[in-house]
């Protein structure tokens, strides 16, 4: 029986982190059929209780509603999920090795461990962010492993969340694109996700679909994530200019935004882009550039300036307190963005080991990603966890911020001030108006403003 035919679909979702959870809870709203799996056995057990493995805004209860209704339900191995969908979207992990590639084997691993369940035919799509040319590779995997000659057809699915609003970019997203290789492939994924185009209600636009070929869909993934570094490392660039003219970076921003051919979004001058994916898929992108003799030195202009982030902030951080060695700093945000508790490739964890380093107490804090902070850095007797922002400033003489996190925007500043050993704060987020700051008596010190 053809999937397409068929009135009773499953999807099968591999790989429930980041990517992986939101889409398949995702799916299951859309009314969906859906499984997940994950080799991580600790993991699976953890969901399948309807406990969250990290957090994401409103996924716990999403879990919890689509468990109880049965909608989704998590399966022991990649085989079963196989063997159970229809249609198998692998969003597995795609770490980086030390000389910038993505590691592929977790996506290899899958695409053998589906051939070797087929039990008819499958639309596997991709929807890791893999270099290009990757689901030909997982296409041809699967065609030479598979036990019995049931048809396979592969198509590209980029996933655009962002991790703190993963629920909502899921359920409202601005496009949709399905890399395919057929018209087969094509209908089922604008079936799977005709149900975003109904439920888009006035004023939130219909999303845009958009069908390519497989390759020109993963093009797509690679150049959105690169641009958008690129956005980001351009106004802080413009910031380094900023500092250097008594000029104002936000008020720079505001005057190119407004342009609609630039806009407004991720122009917010800063330490600079972290987390799993930006950091990692641009450089991956750059490996592919090389790889297929593409210059990329624009891109590798991009990475640089998100590296000299780190050190623009150390140099204020040694200019405002001198030396570093015995002084208390307290570092206020941990996770790379806000509204999650990841700390993968977040900032805070290249400028901690530098100021341990330089023989500084670390006194830090954020108001989810403490435990992951833990977990990434162990435990050190230079550093003490506070779970209270109060207790963390409390002798310190330095404040860093790291992650726009609103509970530092709504601080009590002037208790703050008071509880410090010396009254400086390092604003690596440009949080705070530079005036009213300094009224209040501190030292102020922040990003491309005067
Ligand atoms: C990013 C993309 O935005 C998503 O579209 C994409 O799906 C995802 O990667 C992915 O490939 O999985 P995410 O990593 O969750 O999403 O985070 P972003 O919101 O893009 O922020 C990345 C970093 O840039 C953060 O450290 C943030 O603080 C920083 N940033 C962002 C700035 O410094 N300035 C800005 O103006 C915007």
């Amino acid at each position: 029986m053809s999937a397409s035919a068929s009135s009773e679909m499953t999807i099968a979702v591999i790989g429930l982190g980041h990517v992986g959870l939101p889409t398949a809870l995702g799916l299951a709203e859309l009314g969906w059929n859906v499984i997940g799996a994950d080799d991580d056995r600790e993991k699976t057990a953890l969901i399948g209780r309807g406990e969250m493995p990290f957090y994401e805004p409103g996924l716990e209860e999403l879990l919890r509603k689509h468990l109880a209704a049965g909608s989704f339900r998590v399966v022991p191995d990649v085989g079963t999920a196989t063997a159970l969908g229809n249609v198998i979207f692998v969003c597995v992990g795609t770490p980086q090795r030390e000389d910038g590639s993505p590691d592929l084997s977790q996506v290899e691993a899958v695409a053998r461990t589906i051939a070797h369940h087929l039990n008819g035919f499958k639309l596997i799509v991709e929807k890791s962010t893999t270099p290009i040319r990757t689901a030909e590779q997982i296409k041809r995997t699967v065609e030479r492993y598979r036990n019995e000659n049931h048809a396979v057809e592969i198509a590209v699915n980029p996933e655009f969340l962002r991790e703190g609003t993963a629920l909502q970019d899921f359920l409202q997203p601005d496009r949709i694109v399905i890399g395919v290789e057929s018209a087969r492939g094509r209908d089922l994924l604008l079936r799977i996700f005709q149900p975003l185009v109904d439920r888009a209600t006035s004023p939130l636009p219909r999303p845009r679909i958009i069908v390519t070929s497989p390759n020109t869909a993963e093009v797509i993934k690679h150049a959105a994530n690169a641009f958008l570094a690129t956005k980001i490392s351009f106004i802080n660039m413009i910031a380094d200019l900023c500092e250097a003219s008594k000029a104002d970076v936000l008020e720079v921003a505001e005057g190119m935004g407004l342009d609609p051919r630039i806009g407004p979004a991720f122009l917010r001058a800063g330490v600079g882009f972290g987390g799993y994916c930006l950091p990692k898929d641009l450089r991956a992108l750059i490996r592919i550039g090389e790889e297929h003799g593409t210059d990329v030195t624009l891109l590798r202009a991009v990475a640089e300036i998100n590296d000299q982030r780190i050190e623009r902030l150390l140099a204020k951080l040694r200019r405002a307190v001198w030396v570093l060695s015995g002084k208390t700093i307290a570092v206020l945000g941990l996770a790379f963005k806000p509204m999650t508790d990841d700390v993968r490739g977040a900032p805070s964890l290249k400028i901690i080991p530098r100021l341990l380093a330089e023989g500084a107490i670390l006194h830090l804090h954020d108001p989810r990603a403490l435990a992951s902070a833990r977990a990434a850095l162990a435990d050190r007797p230079q550093v003490v966890y506070s779970d209270s922002i109060y207790d963390a400033v409390h002798g310190a003489h330095a404040a860093v911020i790291l992650t726009e996190w609103e509970d530092y925007r709504t601080l009590d500043l002037p208790r703050v001030r008071d509880l410090m050993a010396v009254p400086v704060l390092i604003d690596g987020r440009n949080l705070w108006d530079p005036g009213v700051v300094r009224a209040m008596g501190f030292e102020y010190v922040s990003v491309g403003r005067p």
